[in-house]
């Protein structure tokens, strides 16, 4: 039996497994540039992030009608479930679908309907992340929150991922802003592949977590701030060394960063392109830098504690990895 764990930092977009995406394909009478799972598959060898960007958005071409987007979401929650998952944040970029002409209700609509279920299916609760595509203007970020309003009852949160270096968070200090009018939470990815500043203009944003965050540890003073505030990192291991920025998971800085004091929580990104689901990121953390079972136990713990779940959904979570 897997830890019971949170799962904070997961694209939706980044769960479309090669078979589904040929189904979907197949459904929208849409022709992949690929002919085979095993050629797709194939394309999995990344660079750098935006290496992984490219073929991500070009097969969002597939999601296409809120079934669509039903089938992908229900496909995320049966695997998180069998590792373990209890608790999901999800990120989804609207962008990505908007600017193909598919509507923000298409893609609500459909990712709430398998939402609305899992409780249930799965026994995971989940929360929603709305994320602006960094490498697009700041104005479309508004636009989007705009066309987000009739459906922020559904959505906790808003995000900022894609192309990191070369778009610092300063870019989106008025749509945050706006967000957090709106009674939004705010996260914003940092540090991934930019620099340690762009964690520090992040903060500034008014972010209560840092996703990737790990080039932190080019700055003390940061990390020390880091640590005392207790602010989360959601690192995801196998999406580091896959997109190259980590050599290999024997040089993976998760040690270093605990040990530093942070409240660090391990998650997939884009499970389907990076070799693992989140139970997959903590053996392998396991296998490749000895973390012992009471280091994965904290890890788990604090997947919890990091979540925007209210403080007796997290003590009940937390109970269940103290008894594991
Ligand atoms: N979008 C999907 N995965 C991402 C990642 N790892 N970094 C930035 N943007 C992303
Ligand atoms: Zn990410």
């Amino acid at each position: 039996m897997p830890l019971p764990k949170a799962e904070l930092h997961l694209h939706i977009e980044g769960t479309l497994e090669p078979e589904l995406a040929f189904t979907l394909a197949h459904r929208n009478g849409i022709t992949l540039p690929y002919t085979t799972v095993a050629d797709l598959r194939a394309a999995y060898d990344f660079t750098d992030l935006q290496s992984f960007l490219d073929l991500y958005y070009a097969l969002t071409d597939v999601l296409r009608t809120e079934a669509d987007f039903t089938d992908l979401t229900r496909a995320y929650l049966t695997r998180a479930a069998a590792q373990g998952v209890r608790h999901a944040e999800i990120f989804f970029d609207p962008q990505a679908h908007t600017a193909r002409g598919i509507t923000m209700d298409t893609v609500v609509n459909g990712i709430t309907a398998a939402l609305d279920t899992s409780e249930t299916d799965h026994g995971i609760s989940t929360h929603l992340i709305l994320c602006f595509l960094r490498d697009r203007p700041a104005a479309e970020a508004m636009d989007t929150l705009d066309a987000a309003r009739p459906h922020l009852d559904r959505i906790i949160g808003v995000g900022l991922d894609s192309a990191e270096v070369g778009h610092p968070p300063t870019k989106f200090t008025d749509v945050f802003a706006a967000a957090r009018e709106a009674g939004l939470r705010l996260v914003a990815h940092a540090g991934e592949e930019g620099p340690a500043d762009y964690i520090r203009q992040a903060l500034d944003l008014g972010v209560e977590r840092i996703d990737h965050g790990i080039r932190c540890l080019d700055d003390p003073d940061l990390l020390a701030h880091l640590a005392a505030t207790r602010t989360p990192l959601t690192v995801c291991p196998l999406s580091n060394v896959r997109l190259r920025a980590v050599d290999t998971l024997a040089d993976h800085p998760l040690p270093a960063l605990m040990d530093a004091g942070l409240l660090v929580t391990v998650n997939s990104d884009d499970p389907a392109y990076f070799g693992g689901y989140v139970d997959d990121n903590y053996r392998a953390l396991a296998e490749h830098l000895h973390l012992d079972r009471e280091r994965l136990r904290t890890l788990a713990r604090n997947s919890f504690e990091a979540s925007f779940l209210p403080r007796d959904r997290k003590d009940a979570l937390i109970a269940l990895v103290d008894a594991h």
